[in-house]
């Protein structure tokens, strides 16, 4: 009987990978059915979606140069440890001198993709963020330049393009307006995040959303909608990455996001977007020692070693226990290489375009 129910399931399953690899479909019994898979279930479907990333990204994995440019933030999003309520958070930002010589020493490591990332800091008005982003096209023009400082104007958006900016990253956190509502004030909504990734895809930007894993309150027909929201955008890439409490938010006591689930995650969404460009996160391993690299075995194709200056370094705390936060750029860099060596991948110092834009 037991043994019987045992095939029953990994058939199930089974069946379910299939019609994903095939179709990138996935409705919500399979979804629930792939997140509650076990060991069997579970290394079926990282084999499946490597496979994928391989048959379209070979063993190539991308590397960005994260550059956490100031952790002022106008937001109190609640789970955030860098929200405007955070007395604890000890503030600062970096000088456009020192964000250019964060670049001068990426471009010397091999970098050729600069993600400028920060809280919503007034002090960077759009003509400071496009006078950045010209300055370091015109010392790095065979380098894109992405920026992740959250919601904006249409008109703010379209400045920052035209000043030379090819990508952005703004996570749409969660698709579903009620959960929404549950990690933010009531000045944020779902509706406007959502409006500022369609602006953004029309303008012409390679476009970033992405949520965390395990958030509170998530449900997963939550995540379904995610999924699903993501299917409708057809992002270029997609960060996702658990959720990690941190000690000085409202949200301090509740329990982080799994590897498991992370991971199944990850899988899943590179087979419903077999091009998409999936970060393996810091806060993957920040939650465990291999996370990262799992994370690359289970479809994931980029990482983002950090390029901000160690002082700052830990300053810039979303969350408790980040890692990396005392290793200069160039051993962050050397180590994240070595251990995507270890598991037979490359990190490749091309810009890393999403494949459709690649020659
Ligand atoms: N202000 C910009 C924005 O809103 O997109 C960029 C900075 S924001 C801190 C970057 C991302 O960090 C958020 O989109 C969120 O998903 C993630 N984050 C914030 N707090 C986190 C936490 N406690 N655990 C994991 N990720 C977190
Ligand atoms: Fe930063 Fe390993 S990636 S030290």
């Amino acid at each position: 009987m037991e043994a019987g129910r045992f095939l029953v399931s990994v058939r199930g399953i089974e069946e379910i990978i299939e019609r994903l690899e095939r179709s990138g479909e996935l409705d919500f019994d399979g979804f629930k059915m792939l997140m509650e898979a076990d060991e069997s279930g579970r290394e079926r479907l990282r084999a499946a979606a490597r496979a994928c990333a391989d048959g379209v990204y070979g063993r190539a994995v991308y590397i960005r140069g994260l550059i956490e440019f100031t952790n002022y933030c106008r937001n109190d999003c609640l789970y955030c440890g860098i929200r405007r309520s955070n007395q604890n958070a000890d503030r600062y930002r970096l000088t456009q001198e020192q964000i250019m010589s964060c670049c001068e020493q990426g471009y010397g490591l091999g970098f050729r993709t600069f993600v400028l990332q920060g809280g919503e800091d007034a002090y960077f008005t759009d003509e400071r963020v496009c006078d950045i982003v010209s300055k370091i096209k015109e010392a790095y023009p065979d380098c894109a330049v992405t920026l992740s400082i959250g919601e904006k104007s249409r008109e703010s958006y379209q400045a920052f393009f035209d000043a030379g900016a090819d990508r952005y990253l703004l996570r749409h956190e969660t698709a579903n307006e009620e959960h929404y509502g549950r990690l933010h004030p009531p000045e944020l909504s779902c509706a406007d995040r959502k409006r500022c990734l369609w602006d953004l895809k029309e303008i012409g930007y390679q476009v970033g959303c992405g949520f965390m894993v395990g958030s509170p309150f998530q449900t997963l027909e939550n995540l379904y909608e995610d999924l699903l929201f993501i299917k409708e955008l057809e992002p270029h890439m997609v960060g996702i990455g658990p959720f990690i409490p941190q000690k000085d938010t409202p949200f301090g006591n509740m329990a982080a996001g799994t590897l498991d689930m992370t991971l199944k995650l990850l899988s899943i969404i590179r087979l419903m977007n077999p091009k998409a460009l999936l970060p393996a996160t810091t806060a993957l391993g920040t939650i465990a020692p291999d996370g990262r690299e799992l994370g690359i075995l289970s479809g994931a194709n980029v990482v983002m070693p950090n390029l901000s200056p160690v002082n700052v370094r830990n300053k810039y705390a979303l969350y408790d226990n980040k890692i990396c936060t005392s290793d200069e750029a160039a051993e962050c860099k050397g180590c994240l290489s070595r251990r995507m060596e270890r598991i037979g991948y490359n990190v490749v110092t091309a810009r890393g375009d999403y494949i459709d834009k690649q020659s």
